[in-house]
C-alpha cells in the first residue's frame, strides 16, 4: 500500500463572510494530499451559519475526503450538533470520540481540553467547579482511549484541537498555557503507540515537537502557520 498523505490544518475561524477565504487553498490540498484534517475552531463564533460559509467552500474546492474534531470557539453558541450536522451532510467525518480508518491506517480524535501539564497539571481538589473542570479533561481523555482501543490498524493518528503536551503552545504567554491543553491526553497517546498527533488552539504555539516517549506532535493552526509561511496556503502535510 502506498504513502498516505495526510493534511491538516485548524483554527480557520469561518465568519459569516468568509465564503473564498481556503477555497483555493482546499484545491491545493487537493492536489498533495489524499485526506484533510480540520483540527478544530473551524467557526469564529460557533454559528451554524459560519460552517455552511466553510462548506461552502469545501464544496467547491476540496475533492478527498475531511475528518473532523470540533473546537472551543465552535461550541461558543451552542450550535456544536447544528454544526456537526452541516458538516455530515457535507461528507466531514466527525470525530468526537469517534474512531475511522482510511487506507489502512486508523484516526481518533476529540476536541481535547483544559487544565495544563506535568507536574503544573491541575488536580480535582478543592472546588466542585474545579473537579467539574478536571472531570471534563479526564472525560475526553478517556474518549480518545476508547477511540484508539477501537483501532487495530498498526498506524494510528489522533486529532485533537487542545495540545496533549506543553511544547506545542510554547510561544504563547505562560499564564494561558493550562488553558491550551492538557497532558491527560498525552497518556493515551504514548500507550497506545500513536504514529502522530495533530491538533491547534494555541495560535502562538510552536510547529512541531514530541511527546514524552518521541510520538511526533504538530500544532497546524493556521495563524501560526501563516506566520511561519507567509502568502502560502496554511496547511501542512505529512506522508505515513
Ligand atoms: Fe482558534
Ligand atoms: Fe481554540
Amino acid at each position: 500500500m502506498g504513502k498516505l498523505r495526510v493534511a491538516a490544518t485548524a483554527d480557520l475561524h469561518y465568519g459569516k463572510h468568509s465564503r473564498g477565504v481556503m477555497h483555493d487553498a482546499f484545491a491545493e490540498i487537493s492536489r498533495r494530499a489524499d485526506l484533510l484534517l480540520l483540527c478544530g475552531d473551524m467557526t469564529d463564533y460557533g454559528l451554524a451559519e459560519e460552517a455552511e460559509e466553510l462548506v461552502a467552500d469545501l464544496h467547491s474546492g476540496l475533492r478527498i475526503p475531511a475528518l473532523a474534531v470540533l473546537g472551543n470557539h465552535d461550541l461558543e453558541s451552542g450550535e456544536g450538533k447544528l454544526i456537526e450536522k452541516v458538516l455530515d451532510q457535507a461528507g466531514v467525518v466527525l470525530l468526537d470520540g469517534g474512531a475511522h480508518e482510511i487506507n489502512g491506517i486508523g484516526f481518533a480524535g476529540v476536541c481535547g481540553f483544559g487544565g495544563g501539564f506535568g507536574r503544573r497539571m491541575l488536580n480535582a481538589w478543592g472546588e466542585p467547579l474545579i473537579k467539574q473542570f478536571v472531570q471534563e479533561a479526564i472525560d475526553h481523555a478517556v474518549r480518545l482511549e476508547q477511540a484508539l482501543s477501537k483501532l487495530q490498524t498498526e498506524k494510528k493518528i489522533v486529532v485533537l484541537h487542545y495540545s496533549p503536551i506543553r511544547a506545542t503552545v510554547q510561544g504563547e504567554d505562560p499564564e494561558i498555557f493550562a488553558f491550551l491543553g492538557s497532558s491527560r491526553l498525552e497518556e493515551p497517546i504514548n500507550r497506545f503507540r500513536v504514529n502522530a498527533v495533530f491538533h491547534g488552539h494555541a495560535h502562538n504555539g510552536t510547529a512541531d515537537a514530541a511527546t514524552a516517549t518521541g510520538v511526533p506532535v504538530y500544532n497546524v493552526s493556521a495563524p501560526l502557520l501563516r506566520r511561519a509561511a507567509p502568502g502560502q496556503a496554511p496547511f501542512r502535510i505529512v506522508e505515513f
